[in-house]
């Protein structure tokens, strides 16, 4: 089965030969010829130029066997084309030198045309789509509410304390800010698939700092609103603490879920029905010998079941992993061909 029809069939919980794999933050600091381009460029310059980016999002898809590549980019992207500036110092985060903390902030923000402020990406999906026209790729965005925190804290946070003085202490300003980002988002998914991605992850790394009714309040209906303007190709849902907000995934508009580690796959299916689902071996675990790493990729496998799973990790493979933990990984999906 060639991994267009793998993936594309996974995604729609069609019949498939084995599940595909592909893994979060695939192109990275895990990776030598990752590593080796940095020394000469910064993570903004990589994200800023079509050509840099397709070759890095092609590096792991030439070393490894994976049955999709992710665009290489980062979630920022869109506060910058809102006018906000964003750095990435060496060794910290993401850090936004002037974050939103009142009405007047956001009220300053651009509203830009996506097309016009965000061409790199879609540039990007087109070159590597004639470069590698065998393996399909996906496009992505963040969701409005993890947006959000970066932009209202101005960094990544424990407490997100200025993100909850905002949404508890004046929420109509929460929600405008919401809105506008979730109406860039949508944008950005479609020019995406317009572009030619063959789904598009929306990332909600943060709304697991929420409570289940602040979710819903918040972070729900600003994802409903993003997703409502995507069409044409398979839309998925990704947070890094899903197991409280399980039962309103249904509810995001999104056609399939990216589960973290923390969630029981076989409680997700039981729990999802047949919406098709991602994941979810823990990062860490590419650290366990090959029959380790094999014992749970196949558990994660048999939990799923035979229709609508994409093998992935639970979140981005961080920056020590080894590369024979990665490699085992992908042939232990393999041999369930
Ligand atoms: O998955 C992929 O391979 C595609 C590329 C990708 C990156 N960031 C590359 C990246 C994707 C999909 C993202 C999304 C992203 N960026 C998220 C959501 C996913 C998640 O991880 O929860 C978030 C929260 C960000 C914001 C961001 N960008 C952070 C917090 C960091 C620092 C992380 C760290 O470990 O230093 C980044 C930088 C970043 N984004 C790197 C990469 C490869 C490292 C940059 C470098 O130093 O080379």
């Amino acid at each position: 089965m060639d991994k267009h029809t793998r993936l594309g069939n996974a995604l729609r919980g069609l019949p498939v030969d084995r599940p595909p794999v592909w893994f979060m933050r695939q192109a990275g600091r895990y990776m030598a010829e990752y590593r080796k381009i940095r020394e000469r460029v910064s993570f903004l310059e990589l994200c800023g130029d079509s050509d840099l980016a397709t070759e890095v999002t092609c590096q792991p898809v030439d070393r490894f066997d994976v049955d999709a590549a992710i665009v290489f980019s980062d979630i920022l992207t869109i506060p910058e084309a809102m006018g906000m500036e964003v750095r990435f110092d060496k060794g910290s985060g993401p850090r936004l030198p002037a974050p939103l903390r009142s009405a007047a902030d956001v009220a300053a923000l651009r509203q830009p045309d996506v097309a016009d402020a965000l061409p790199i990406v879609p540039a990007t999906l087109r070159k590597f789509r004639k470069t590698r026209p065998d393996v399909p790729i996906l496009g992505f965005a963040g969701a409005p509410f993890t947006l959000l925190c970066y932009m209202v804290e101005g960094s990544g946070s424990k407490n997100w304390e200025h993100v909850k003085r905002m949404l508890f202490g004046d929420p109509d300003t929460a929600r405008l800010l919401l809105d506008r980002l979730a109406d860039m988002v949508g944008d950005y998914l479609q020019s995406q698939i317009d572009a030619g991605a063959a789904g598009v992850q929306m990332f909600d790394t943060w709304a697991g700092v929420l409570s289940p009714e602040d979710f819903e309040r918040f972070a729900l209906p600003a994802t409903q609103r993003a997703f409502a303007r995507v069409k044409g190709a398979p839309r998925v849902f990704f947070t890094r603490d899903t197991s409280p907000f399980l039962h309103f995934v249904p509810q995001t508009g999104a056609d399939a879920v990216a589960l973290d580690w923390r969630v029981d796959m076989a409680r997700a299916r039981a729990e999802l029905g047949a919406m098709p689902v991602q994941g979810n071996l823990d990062p860490m675990a590419l650290f366990a010998p090959p029959a380790e790493i094999r014992r749970r990729v196949h558990r994660i496998i048999d939990a799923a079941g035979p229709l609508g799973h994409v093998f992935n990790l639970g979140h981005g493979v961080t920056p020590t992993t080894p590369i024979a933990g990665v490699e085992a990984m992908i042939a232990a999906v393999i041999e369930r061909g």
